[in-house]
């Protein structure tokens, strides 16, 4: 038996809480932004993430147009993927994405999170994410009404609730995000979905997003703001 699966095993005697919530709340997995990390030292970064327990690698690729800034591209992802076998987690603040899919499936991401606000055709979008065989997201800006998910609710592996305008790490966590992810928590149901949520996610509102319902947290600042990621990523569990 694993530590952690161990303790899900002991904390509900301690905490008073039925199994399935205390294992539920040893389940949720973290995924750093590599945003916040030094980019000069990418590859050895990923490495010290993957050491440090990282479920996934959170990946932000920003076109300057989408939103205001600009990262990574396909040949970036391509020459970290040997750095660790853990999922990358690709979110696309792309405008249209469509034509990206594909080459950042080739670099290896095993996730690809795309934007509802980023093009017309998102049902298509999503089909082709999975036509490649990989993990499909859909991601909703702050102001972005939840109803849109309601006709891919069948065709996505992953829900990804911004908490701050994307563009940036090191935001402020917009709080009507909790309210968000506990509707979208119901409108998944028994689907196997992923519920991810992204910005100024910390150690101050980790539990009430996984209460709320959330299933994995992104965090950049969180998670690089000392040298000791591993218990910076323990904090957020
Ligand atoms: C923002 C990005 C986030 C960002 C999170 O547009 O999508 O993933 O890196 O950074 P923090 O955790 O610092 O808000
Ligand atoms: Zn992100």
């Amino acid at each position: 038996m694993t530590i952690p699966t161990l303790a899900a095993k002991l904390l509900p005697g301690l905490l008073n809480l039925p199994i399935s919530q205390a294992e539920w709340f040893m389940s949720v997995k973290i995924a750093p932004s590599i945003l916040s990390a030094d980019f000069a030292r990418l590859g050895e970064e990923v490495r010290a993430l993957d050491a440090a327990g990282a479920d996934f690698i959170h990946i932000d690729v920003m076109d300057g147009h989408f939103v205001p800034n600009l990262t990574i591209g396909p040949v970036v992802v391509k020459a970290l993927r040997h750095h660790s076998k853990k999922p990358f987690d690709v979110h696309l603040m792309v405008t249209p994405p469509d034509a990206y899919i594909e080459s950042f499936v080739a670099a290896g991401a095993d996730i690809v999170t795309i934007h509802v606000e980023a093009g017309p055709h998102l049902d298509r979008s999503l089909q082709l994410i999975r036509s490649l065989g990989r993990k499909a997201g859909v991601s909703l800006n702050p102001a972005t009404d939840e109803q849109t998910l309601a006709y891919v609710l069948d065709r996505v592996d992953l829900i990804l609730v911004m908490s701050v305008n994307p563009g940036f790490g090191g935001q402020v966590f917009i709080p009507n995000a909790l309210d968000k992810i506990a509707r979208i928590r119901a409108m998944i149901g028994p689907r196997n979905i992923e519920l991810e949520v992204d910005g100024g996610v910390d150690p101050a509102n980790a539990h009430a997003l996984v209460k709320a319902g959330a299933s994995v947290l992104v965090a950049g600042s969180a998670v690089f703001r000392s040298p000791d990621y591993a218990a910076n990523i323990a904090a957020l569990r």
